[in-house]
């Protein structure tokens, strides 16, 4: 997603301008010390730490939205802390900005302006003056950090204040350790929030002090950060502030508080019960006070969440944490990545140490999200037998490129998301769309999960039912995704009724039936069509004939927006919105690209939205159909004008690196048979908007959208949602190997003549780069330009790539083109 997109295009011009005057990066300078020493020792080590490639802090800035806090892979807890500001994943670079505590719950690359969870923070206080000067309210406890003290790295996170207490965290799946280290002489105090969440929505809440058991456990309602706000979302937690017997508490008590005067603690209370709250909060303030006896230096705090009761928070603590220290902790989830990262092992010593970072951080990211809070479903989703995943955050963001790179390597991790799509199906009729903070999300495009669960089905079949998916029932989702118009189409489903009648959808048509925000006609029409093709896939793995005709029909509804007639830049054609009578109604196909002189345009969810393009211009999202690409050729005038108006598309700046429907236009190329040009322009696309920095992605992550194009940009290759087929790009590393545990193979690809002067963001002329030929296991491929998952990293061995620095003679694919519909490609699933 990305509500923000256009505002992030400006801002990252803006930070261009400003160049190194503008140096706000906060973590420590050691984070990237060792990282750098860690690769270039990685030479000679016999076992690779691959956790210690991992930069948290890229995406971290430049409205990145990347929270760098502790968690396992999947972790439904992420422990941050959050600062003021625009700061949706809790923690930011920026100086100037303010700590007020570290929290349990946050997201990772989601753009949600006001930001996401954040509930349940905690922070550390001097009080010298003793229980009732202790600054509680959100304005008053918020402190500066010292600078450039921040660190983070898999499963750790640590940021000191600069009172110099020292706040540290790791954490499991649903809990975590923080620990505090207090300046010497100093009683640690602790004020910890009931009603605070990032966006500030609370709507009810309960706290109970145990002092005794030295046991705090709260919880309560909050809307959600990105979806209809009639709906709210409960969370639980359980404090546990004794370590076990080590530590002794002194005062203890609750207060409250607001911004106007309100100013009020309770020392020796244990109970706040403001169970219904109808004007959300901040401005109302609330939650415990507390201080430790003996003037400990370290205070250590077990935190449990939960999403179903405060009792299932504090067992999740135990049975997850229990008496573990924080080390051993730390080493358990730094052992959960090693695992997931040495999934795909570059040739760490040949590759550019720059390369070795972006991948190892993306291939992080790629695990960090959605949220595996499966055993804590809420509202439908109560009790549910299925795996259960929170912030699918949103599948138009995800289905592109983040799904694909987990086909690669984690059939079993993928199977769990693919279960809880489809269990959304059985539970609310409908697969969730962009499901945030356990509640429906704003759809974007269409039903994109649709391209997610085809993928699974295309990729995987075979393997479905071990998996624990069931084939029948992901189909019937499908299907109901592309049959059931829902009474509104805004949190899942798609406003098939009138698609169907119209063959697009249609601009100010009437629909009696449904209700959705009656905008973005002409990149859903584009969308609803490769959910089609996602669904007439799965079709025709299953034998299901009349449907494969239904859906391959309606998967070319696409052409049904081409206007012939548009013009711009010398250019003709362009999809265009259109009203239900067949007429076209015009939009400046440059409105909403990163051209648009309009600043004050709508181009995202709002009902003032005219463009008819989600977040996107007709420039880009012309370009869309990843399924019929040959087709979309000969409506532009065929391979010439195609590779000009692609090339014209980069070069006059409508490209958009952090915009989804951008992503494939980069290998566009391949299409036109010029595959040389796709190898200069991913060389381009990432040299212009990716590094090591926090401010080192193109605006939002995504939840690992960016990561994993970043990803599949740097392995050199890319893939074609809802199918088997990637194309063949040029990597950016001499060797890597793709692991996979689950089928038990492991596929190495190698390139040959690799040049690291390549890898840079202009190829210089007489360096290898371009693709020559391509072996799998001994045998030269069909085409230089793709290959198929079931020939290569199903079956593992070896692929090897040949590079050349004679352009023109490798700028072809020397045999078939990457497929497409209408040039009878996709006749048949593997
Ligand atoms: C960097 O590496 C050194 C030596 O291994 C270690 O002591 C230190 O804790 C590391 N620092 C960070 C920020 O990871
Ligand atoms: C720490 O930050 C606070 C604001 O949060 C500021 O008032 C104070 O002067 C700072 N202290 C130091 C030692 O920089
Ligand atoms: C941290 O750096 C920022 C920006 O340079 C500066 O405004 C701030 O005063 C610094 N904070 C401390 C505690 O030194
Ligand atoms: C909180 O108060 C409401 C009524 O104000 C009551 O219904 C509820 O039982 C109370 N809950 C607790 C946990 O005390
Ligand atoms: C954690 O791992 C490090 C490095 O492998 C090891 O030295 C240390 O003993 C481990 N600590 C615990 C508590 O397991
Ligand atoms: C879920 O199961 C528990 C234990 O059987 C039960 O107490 C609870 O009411 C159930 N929740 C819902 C919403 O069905
Ligand atoms: C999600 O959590 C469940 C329950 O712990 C676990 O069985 C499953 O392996 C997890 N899946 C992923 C992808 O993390
Ligand atoms: C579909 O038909 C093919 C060819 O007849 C057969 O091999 C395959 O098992 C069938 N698949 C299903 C799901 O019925
Ligand atoms: C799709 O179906 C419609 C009506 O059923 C038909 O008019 C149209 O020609 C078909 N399109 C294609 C590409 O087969
Ligand atoms: C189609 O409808 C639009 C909007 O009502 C109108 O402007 C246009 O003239 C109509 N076209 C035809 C051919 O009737
Ligand atoms: C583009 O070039 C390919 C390969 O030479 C050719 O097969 C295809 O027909 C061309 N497409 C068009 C629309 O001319
Ligand atoms: C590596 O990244 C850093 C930070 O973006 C940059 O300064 C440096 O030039 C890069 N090195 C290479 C060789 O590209």
């Amino acid at each position: 997603m990305g509500p923000s997109h256009r505002h992030t295009v400006l801002h990252t011009f803006a930070a261009f301008l400003l160049g190194t005057t503008l140096v706000l990066s906060q973590p420590s300078p050691q984070v990237q010390k060792n990282i750098s020493a860690a690769i270039q020792a990685a030479a000679k080590a016999k076992t690779i730490d691959y956790t210690a490639f991992v930069n948290p802090f890229i995406g971290t800035d430049n409205f990145g939205d990347v929270c760098p806090g502790a968690s396992v892979p999947f972790g439904m807890a992420k422990f941050s802390t959050d600062l003021t500001g625009y700061a949706p994943a809790g923690y930011v670079t920026d100086p100037t900005q303010f700590i007020r505590g570290i929290s349990p719950l946050h997201d990772s690359g989601t753009g949600a302006s006001s930001g996401s969870y954040g509930n349940f923070e905690i922070m550390p206080l001097l009080c010298p003056k003793g229980f009732d000067t202790c600054t509680t309210t959100l304005l008053a406890r918020e402190r500066l950090r010292k600078n450039n003290t921040d660190l983070a790295s898999p499963g750790y996170f640590s940021q000191t204040l600069n009172n110099s207490i020292q706040i540290e965290a790791t954490s499991t799946r649903r809990a975590g350790l923080e620990r505090f280290t207090f300046p010497k002489g100093s009683k640690p105090y602790f004020v910890l929030d009931l009603a605070n969440d990032l966006p500030g929505s609370f709507s009810g809440g309960v706290m109970d002090i145990d002092p005794t058991a030295g046991r705090v456990t709260l919880g309560g309602r909050w809307e959600p950060s990105f979806g209809p706000g009639l709906f709210t979302y409960q969370a639980f937690a359980c404090y546990d502030l004794l370590d076990n017997g080590k530590q002794t508490l002194d005062e203890y008590g609750t207060w409250t508080g607001d911004t106007f005067g309100l100013d009020a603690k309770a020392l020796g209370q244990t109970h706040l019960n403001l169970s219904v709250n109808l004007i959300g909060g901040p401005p109302y303030q609330s939650g415990a006070l507390f201080s430790y006896a003996n003037e400990p230096e370290q205070v250590n705090i077990r935190v449990g969440v939960s999403f179903v009761s405060a009792e299932q928070a504090c067992q999740n603590a135990e049975t997850e944490v229990g008496t573990s220290s924080f080390e051993d902790i730390m080493n358990q989830s730094k052992a959960l990545w090693q695992d997931k990262l040495s999934r795909i092992e570059l040739d760490v010593p040949n590759t550019p140490p720059n390369v070795t970072e972006m991948f190892y951080s993306s291939l992080y990211r790629s695990f960090l999200t959605p949220n595996n809070a499966t055993g804590e479903g809420q509202g439908p989703f109560a009790n549910t037998t299925s795996m259960y995943f929170d912030s699918l955050y949103c599948s138009w963001d995800t289905f592109r490129t983040f799904y694909p790179l987990m086909t690669l390597t984690s059939p079993t991790d993928f199977a769990n998301i693919v279960d809880n799509y489809i269990d959304g199906w059985r539970k609310t009729g409908w697969m969730p769309e962009c499901r945030s903070n356990n509640l429906p999300g704003w759809t974007q495009g269409g039903s994109d999960g649709d391209n997610i669960v085809s993928h699974f089905a295309i990729n995987y079949h075979d393997e479905a039912t071990e998996l624990g998916v069931d084939l029948n029932d992901l189909y019937s989702a499908l299907v109901a995704d592309g049959n059931v118009n829902p009474p509104e189409w805004n949190i899942h489903g798609r406003q098939v009724n009138v698609y169907k009648q119209s063959g697009f959808v249609p601009f100010a048509a009437y629909d009696p039936a449904s209700t959705g925000r009656q905008t973005r006609e002409g990149s859903r029409t584009l969308e609803y069509a490769f959910n089609d093709f996602g669904i007439r896939q799965v079709a025709l793995l299953m034998n299901k004939t009349e449907d494969v005709t239904t859906f391959t029909n309606r998967s070319l509804f696409y052409r049904n927006i081409w206007d012939p007639d548009v013009k711009s830049d010398g250019f003709q054609g362009f999809m265009q919105k259109r009203f239900a009578n067949g007429t076209f109604k015009f939009i400046d196909p440059i409105d909403c690209s990163p051209l648009d002189t309009d600043e004050n345009r709508a181009c995202s969810l709002t009902d003032d939205n005219e463009n008819g393009f989600y977040e996107s211009s007709s420039w880009e999202y012309s370009f869309f159909a990843p399924h019929d690409t040959a087709h979309l050729i000969q409506l532009m005038g065929g391979n010439d004008t195609f590779v000009k108006r692609l090339s014209h598309y980069f070069s006059a700046g409508y490209y958009a690196a952090g915009n989804e429907p951008s992503f494939q236009t980069a290998v566009g190329f391949h299409y036109a048979d010029q595959p040389t040009k796709s190898v200069d322009q991913v060389r381009n696309v990432v040299f212009s908007n990716f590094d090591i920095t926090p401010a080192g992605l193109p605006g939002n992550d995504d939840q690992g959208a960016m990561a994993t194009v970043l990803a599949f940009h740097l392995l050199g290759l890319y893939p074609v949602p809802s199918t088997s087929q990637l194309l063949v790009v040029s990597p950016f590393t001499p060797k890597y190997t793709v692991h996979n545990a689950f089928l038990n193979v492991s596929t190495t690809v190698t390139v040959q003549n690799f040049n690291s002067k390549s890898v840079q963001k202009t190829i210089p002329s007489g360096v290898a780069a371009y693709v020559k030929s391509v072996t799998v296991n001994g045998k030269p491929t069909e085409s230089r330009c793709h290959f198929d998952f079931y020939d290569t990293f199903r079956l593992g061995g070896d692929i090897v790539i040949e590079l050349t620095d004679d352009k023109n003679s490798a700028n072809s694919c020397a045999g078939s083109l990457p497929e497409s519909i209408s040039t009878g490609g996709f006749a048949s699933t593997r």
